[in-house]
């Protein structure tokens, strides 16, 4: 048996790929993540056996057994992550190292076998350059990509389960939120992860309790919810799928710090490292809701906005409560701040602004 550093992709191309016709006409206005490419990269574990039989095939229908894990235990994790057309027609993956390792953390935490960061990169990279022409171009588009492990073994016990199936997909997508500033509503019902419990990693369960304090956020007309602590019900957290940082008149930013309970945003730690390159005072620490309400009020808070992969980084121009609401900043866009820390994030992704960081990957 090889290691799994140098395990090999078996590659079984499509045998009917989408035409180019087809592929421009859906890349032309994709809903986010409604979209298939043509390939799949497969890998699977067994106890025992490790990581074993890799390959890139057409994306198809998974046949489970109804009593696989998974479908019971939920005990799953998922990866969010970007590959851009370049300036010169390149493609290149932000930090795929970051989400191998984070990864790895969220396996960790869900009782399942650790792939090899290399491993983890190799099968992205054999997906993007199985799937290049579906990668766009144009300033808001990118290949949103999906690693995924899940538990298959079929047994109804409660426990690790011996065998897993790692896969990634990919769909071309464009912005996340239309233009301007989203609307956030803080839900003092739901709280999203509690000390000692899985808030730090990607798992599916976590998504899966967001969605009914998402859907108390649209009966509020907002497009977004907003977390509060699980032991004081009062300092903001994250927003389910999102980081959210705070910009202040004296120029300062702030973020609440990773306790365990939050999502260790790798949108948020680039951000984080550029705002401290911009010479910004930057702290990690909790931030009150009425203490917010407050600064948004007293002027003190000027911008508010949200990151993570998907959105790249969203202004938020409102945030309701059930006690009213407050504007930050008096404007419908993003604030000067946001805009500067946005035009390095997407310039770098994009190969417009010099990646000093090593965090551009190149695929082609
Ligand atoms: C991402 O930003 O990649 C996310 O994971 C958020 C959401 C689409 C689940």
């Amino acid at each position: 048996m090889s290691s799994a550093e140098d395990l090999q992709f078996t590659i079984l191309p499509h045998p009917n790929p989408t035409s180019p016709e087809k592929r421009a006409e859906l890349m032309a206005n994709p809903a986010f993540g409604r979209i298939a490419t043509d390939h799949m990269v497969l890998i699977r574990y067994k106890e025992g056996e490790g990581w074993h039989d890799a390959q890139v095939l057409p994306r198809g229908p998974l046949t489970l057994d109804p009593s696989a894990a998974v479908l019971h235990y939920a005990q799953e994790i998922f990866e969010g992550m970007k590959a851009f057309r370049t300036a010169d027609n390149g493609i290149a993956i932000f930090r795929p190292d970051a989400n191998a390792r984070r990864f790895r953390s969220s396996a960790d935490r869900m009782a399942m076998p650790l792939i090899p960061e290399n491993l983890f990169i190799r099968a992205v990279d054999e997906l993007v350059k199985a799937d290049q022409d579906w990668v766009p171009s144009g300033e808001n588009a990118s290949l949103y990509i999906r690693p995924f492990m899940f538990a298959n073994d079929a047994f109804l016990g409660v426990k690790p389960a011996s065998e897993y199936m790692f896969l990634v997909i990919a769909a071309p997508v464009g912005a996340y939120f239309s233009a301007g500033a989203v609307t956030v509503w803080v839900s003092e019902t739901y709280t999203r992860a509690a000390p000692g419990g899985t808030g730090a990693a990607k798992c599916g369960g976590n998504y899966a309790g967001s969605l009914l304090a998402q859907a108390e956020a649209k009966d509020h007309e907002c497009d977004q919810v907003v977390f509060l602590d699980a032991v004081h019900h009062r300092f903001i957290e994250e927003m389910g799928g999102m980081n959210i940082f705070f910009v202040f008149n004296d120029g300062s930013i702030s973020t609440p710090a990773l306790t365990g309970t939050i999502l260790p945003g790798i949108t948020r730690d680039s951000i984080l490292t550029i705002a401290r390159e911009k010479g910004l005072t930057v702290r990690e620490e909790p931030y009150a809701i009425d203490q917010l309400l407050e600064d948004a009020q007293s002027g003190r808070l000027v911008e508010t906005f949200a990151c993570g992969t998907a959105a790249a980084i969203s202004p938020i121009g409102v945030v309701r409560t059930k006690n009213g609401e407050v504007k930050i900043g008096n404007r419908d866009g993003a604030g000067p701040v946001t805009e500067s820390l946005r035009e390095v994030l997407l310039g770098t992704q994009r190969g417009r602004v010099a990646d000093t960081h090593g965090w551009e990957h190149r695929v082609l």
